[in-house]
């Protein structure tokens, strides 16, 4: 099983932060007093890419963790622009390095699957950053199960190897469970989800009239357009007035309890909009809760299709 530590030793936190705001809804201001919530709720992890907010998110994120940096598991990402050639991989990571004032990065992921790159020439690059000590561990993201195993099964080939995935997974995009979760457990790799709110669409804001990424952001209001995921976010919103927490909490704690997943990765706007979701640290989910929390959203089919024996 990946072990997933900072250089000096320190346990991954329970919860990621990812930085994709900073610089963008999320302001510097508001972006230091994020970072610093998350540094004192004891997060010690951290998510970001080449291409969020044109840079500016790694920028703002190095200059906080300028510091503290061996105590931090900071993650970028690369190719989600321009594709995994090694040109590209090496251009775009150098240039993250650049911004986050980092030699070595913690974890550096494949934003997503290139069907136009040999992954021999992905992996051949990604294996020598890590041989140089520029990247401690290899990840990838937005990888059906058989592109992480095809990748895998290359990597090998150049003495590295994929240690963490990168997929979405919230109550409403359950997809994950089928496939990339078990091969994780199977093959000892660590998960990092996320959306772990559905683009906030789990906060239960929208049905109260609230507005957002999902009322300003075509793609998400796409990807979170079907009726039934509406209808989960205020099933969960009930559920959670009755338990007395915030939707938020519970949505990333339901994503953080199954066995598969390291740590999800959270985000917000600003510290008002973050507390909730740093709370899912500390708050205890019984399998009771878990349970019912499933039973309002859909579940994905089984990968056999064959229905019937599905657990
Ligand atoms: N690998 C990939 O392709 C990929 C893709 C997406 C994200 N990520 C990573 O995962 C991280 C988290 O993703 P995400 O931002 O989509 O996560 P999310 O937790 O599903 O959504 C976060 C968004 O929900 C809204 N929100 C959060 N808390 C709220 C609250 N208490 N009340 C009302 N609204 C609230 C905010 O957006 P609004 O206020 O605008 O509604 C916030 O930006 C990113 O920062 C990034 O690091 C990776």
């Amino acid at each position: 099983m990946t072990e997933l530590k900072a250089q000096d030793g320190s346990a991954a936190s329970p919860v990621c932060f990812g930085c994709m705001q900073f610089g963008g809804t999320a302001d510097a201001a508001a972006s230091q007093a994020m970072y610093e919530a998350c540094r004192g709720a004891g997060v010690t992890f951290f998510d970001t890419a080449h291409m969020y907010t044109e840079g500016a998110a790694e920028e703002l994120l190095g200059g906080f963790v300028a510091q503290e940096s061996e105590q931090l598991i900071v993650a970028t990402k690369a190719g989600y622009t321009g594709g995994s050639g090694r040109a590209n991989i090496l251009a775009q990571f150098d240039e993250s390095r650049k911004r986050l004032k980092l030699d070595r990065v913690d974890i550096l992921y494949l934003h997503r699957w290139d069907e136009t790159t040999p992954l021999e020439e992905s992996f051949e690059t990604l294996s020598e950053l890590q041989q140089a000590g520029a990247v401690r561990h290899i990840g990838v993201s937005n990888f059906a199960a058989w592109q992480v195993m095809k990748a895998q099964a290359v990597a090998a080939r150049f003495g590295a190897r994929i240690d963490i995935l990168q997929p979405m997974y919230s109550l409403v995009k359950r997809q994950a469970e089928v496939e990339i979760l078990p091969m994780a457990l199977s093959e000892g790799m660590a998960v990092a989800p996320y959306s772990p709110l559905g683009g906030g669409l789990l906060t239960g804001k929208y049905q109260a009239g609230g507005t957002g990424r999902l009322s300003t952001n075509e793609r998400y209001a796409t990807r979170y357009g079907q009726p039934w995921m509406h209808e989960t976010a205020a099933a969960l919103t009930k559920m959670a007035a009755e338990m007395g927490v915030a939707p938020a909490t519970l949505a990333v704690a339901w994503a953080a309890k199954n066995p598969a997943v390291t740590a999800p990765i959270i985000s917000a706007r600003n510290t008002e909009q973050l507390a909730p979701s740093l709370a899912a640290q500390t708050f205890s989910l019984s399998d009771e809760a878990y349970a019912r929390i499933e039973e309002v959203s859909q579940r994905p089919a089984p990968a056999t299709d064959r229905l019937e024996e599905a657990g």
